[in-house]
């Protein structure tokens, strides 16, 4: 176990290099399998997860090169997958497993998808309920990974609403969709990421999107037809958070970051970080391969909140900044009237009990948290280096590493290396890119 020892810091400045977006590279892998034809993916994520996607596939019979953050991906066509030799790890990715399970479950033969202890407590009902609608038989540990799928081919198609606002879900029925005898349709009360529906149409598919005061309807039909191209992916929001926080609470930090993903469905944390008196500047705005992308600048120094609220996060927007709450849980600590979020229950089935992992360490530095079922509420505090616990999840050990550089003292982040779950080398950027006290 690798634990890493942060300090105080004056401010953070330069260029930040993130990795390639985590969940728009485990789409293009997956889509581009499924086109037919070459494609060469650009900036293709540095994260362990999406290297677990590539494994998946590569025991399912299709041909990659990778070269640094270059992917080259020889499709298989909808349904040209090959029965696995092996069971399929997915590792630590909730992604790899929820939307691989929609394109075997469309195979005309059966497979395994096994994962590591975090994956095997995370809920898969969600996506075994919709694709036994559909026509697929999977077997697993009440609701829990492993999970043993008996493709069908074709698929039912089905009209479905998913229990709980979730991308993985949306995207796992709407790739299960593409080898149905109809047209398969997503009820979605709630807007999730969609970088799926982006990435189909990017292939060449018809995504039919109907939005209305209810929701949104999203179609895809089992006539699709998938047609490789190239493409790059943006780099990634939810890695950009960290210093996006760490430079708007330290007074003097001015960092960039270029082409970040800025997609809609994604972008809250930016519109928050603003809202709640940071100082960011979007430059250079424009589209890339379906996705908008700009750079980001940020300065340091918070500007005053007005009035005594505690800003309240809640409702729909949770879904669209649901990874970035780690991190915006330690910027509320700087805030004069810091922060409550709240409807975040499903925070508690991620990597890790994320509501419960950020009140524990919180409180080892020195905050005033208090802690509801679906989420918290966290007062203005001084925070104290301290030793933290990462529990093995990606986003709190990093989280708390940007604790660490705005704490007094030094904190020692117990479990760090889980950092190569989204953003292979966070420590080392983070070491080049601070100035010390
Ligand atoms: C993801 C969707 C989110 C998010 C996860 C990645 C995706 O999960 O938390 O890190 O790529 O679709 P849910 O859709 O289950 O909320």
């Amino acid at each position: 176990m690798l634990n890493m020892r942060i300090g105080r810091a004056k401010s953070v400045n330069g260029e930040i290099k993130l990795p390639g977006d985590k969940s728009v590279s485990h789409r293009a892998a997956m889509i581009a399998a499924m086109a037919v034809g070459k494609t060469t993916i650009g900036n293709f994520a540095a994260s362990a997860d999406c290297s677990s996607t590539l494994a998946c596939l590569e025991n399912l019979g299709v041909e990659i090169q990778r070269d640094a953050d270059v992917v080259i991906i020889n499709g298989v066509g909808k349904s040209g997958f090959l029965q696995p030799a092996n069971r399929l790890d997915c590792g630590n990715s909730g992604t790899t497993m929820r939307l691989l399970s929609g394109i075997l479950a469309g195979q005309n033969f059966d497979s395994v998808m096994i994962g590591d202890e975090s994956l095997r407590s995370r809920p898969m009902k969600r996506v075994i309920e919709p694709l036994g609608k559909m026509g697929a038989v999977i077997f697993s540990d009440e609701g829990k990974a492993p999970l043993t799928i008996n493709g069908k081919q074709p698929l039912d198609a089905v009209e479905y609403q998913p229990p709980v606002a979730s991308a993985q879900i949306k995207s796992c029925v709407l790739l299960a969709g593409l080898n149905s005898s109809g047209v398969t349709t997503v009820i979605e009360p709630v807007q999730t990421r969609d970088h799926t529906e982006r990435m189909l149409r990017w292939f060449g598919a018809e995504v039919d999107i109907l939005k209305n005061t209810s929701g949104t309807r999203i179609s895809v039909s089992g006539n699709a037809t998938l047609t490789a191209r190239d493409l790059t992916v943006p780099a990634d929001i939810s890695s950009a958070a960290f210093f996006m926080a760490a430079a708007a609470c330290l007074p003097g930090s001015d960092v960039t970051m270029s082409n970040v993903g800025l997609n809609p469905s994604r972008r809250a944390v930016y519109d928050v970080l603003n809202n709640l008196g940071a100082d960011i500047e979007l430059l250079d705005e424009r589209k890339e391969c379906n996705e908008p992308v700009a750079s980001i600048r940020v300065r340091g120094g918070l500007r005053l909140s007005e009035g005594s609220e505690t800003p309240v996060l809640r409702g729909h927007v949770i879904a669209n900044l649901i990874d970035e709450i780690p991190i915006l849980a330690i910027f509320g600590t700087q805030l004069t009237n810091g922060i409550e979020i709240r409807d975040a229950a499903e925070l508690r089935v991620k990597e890790s009990d994320r509501i419960s992992a950020i009140v524990v360490n919180l409180r080892r530095m020195g905050a005033n948290v208090i802690e509801f079922p679906d989420g918290f509420k966290i007062e203005y505090s001084n925070l104290h280096g301290s030793m933290i616990e990462s529990f093995g999840d990606h986003r709190i050990a990093m989280a708390f590493a940007i604790a660490g550089v705005l704490a007094d003292g030094t904190t020692e982040i117990a479990g760090a290396e889980c950092s190569d779950i989204s953003f292979p080398g966070f420590f080392e950027t983070l070491e080049r890119s601070v100035v010390t006290i």
